[in-house]
């Protein structure tokens, strides 16, 4: 009996240390911070967008990520989007972190929540999540750092090494870029360039200090077309 006892207790406690450490560790490692260039979001989507894009990086979504490739979270299920976001950020929001594809905002807003948010909910609450996500996109100005360095949507094209250095040297952590393929390119046609789509910055888990980001979304082999 005595025996018995004992080992409920040690099952018990080691439930509620596990219960702890996942608490603690989250379902996620780390954050990436994903903004977009709207004209590349335009040109590669399916359907035309509504208005002409702004010219400027904008949010595309906060994403608790892992460093195992395969490994990707999304859709966890937790609350859902409740769209009370106080006035004031939505505001701001309306400029940092736009719907470029339709003129639903919340549509947007709701999706990447749904998606993301809700997979780093016990770090972020949805208040939370938009306004560190603008704050983030506010601290560091990727269409500024990249004008600043002759890097302008001009039609040129780059190395890779070229678009991460200057962002680099600001931010003092390895970004990421996310690229697409040209749809102006004839599908047979030798390809020898992509889009300059995304910019990422990553984050430690609690989603404030900046880290290395070592994952990417281009062709290793191909230059980069910003337009
Ligand atoms: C991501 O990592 C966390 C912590 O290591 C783990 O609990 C979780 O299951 C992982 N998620 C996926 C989708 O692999
Ligand atoms: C999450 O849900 C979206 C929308 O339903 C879907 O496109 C996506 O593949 C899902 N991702 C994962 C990892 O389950
Ligand atoms: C915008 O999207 C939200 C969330 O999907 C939806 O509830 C709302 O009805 C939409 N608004 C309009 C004007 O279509
Ligand atoms: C919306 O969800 C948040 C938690 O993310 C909660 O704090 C808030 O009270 C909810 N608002 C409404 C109107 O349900
Ligand atoms: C970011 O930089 C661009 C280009 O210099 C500028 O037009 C824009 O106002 C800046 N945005 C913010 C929020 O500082
Ligand atoms: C791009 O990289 C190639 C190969 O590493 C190098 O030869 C070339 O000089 C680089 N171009 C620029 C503009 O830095
Ligand atoms: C990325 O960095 C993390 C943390 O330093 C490391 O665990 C992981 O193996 C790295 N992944 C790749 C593909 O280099």
């Amino acid at each position: 009996m005595a025996m018995l006892k004992l080992s409920l207790a040690f099952h018990v406690l080691a439930f509620v240390l596990f219960l702890c450490f996942t608490m603690s560790t989250g379902s996620y490692q780390y954050f990436q911070f994903v903004q977009q260039w709207p004209p590349t979001t335009c040109a590669v989507s399916k359907q035309p967008c509504y208005q002409n894009p702004p010219s400027i990086f904008t949010i595309h979504g906060l994403w608790p990520s892992n460093y195992s490739k395969k490994a990707w979270v999304a859709n966890c299920t937790r609350t859902r989007f409740n769209n009370s976001l106080a006035p004031k950020l939505e505001a701001k929001l309306k400029i940092s972190w736009p719907n470029v594809e339709n003129a639903n905002y919340t549509e947007f807003w709701e999706r990447e929540w749904n998606k993301h948010g809700t997979c780093s909910e016990q770090t972020l609450d949805q208040e939370e999540y938009f306004q560190r996500s603008h704050d983030i996109w506010n601290a560091y100005n990727i269409t500024n750092i990249l004008k600043k360095a002759n890097i302008l949507p001009n039609g040129a094209i780059w190395n890779y090494s070229d678009i991460v250095s200057p962002i680099k040297t600001v931010t003092r952590k390895m970004p990421a870029l996310r690229c697409k393929p040209d749809p102006t390119k004839p599908k047979n046609h030798k390809i020898s360039h992509q889009l300059l789509h995304e910019v990422v910055l990553c984050l430690h888990y609690k989603g404030r200090a900046l880290i290395d980001c070592n994952r990417t979304a281009c062709d290793n082999n191909l230059k980069i077309l910003f337009q």
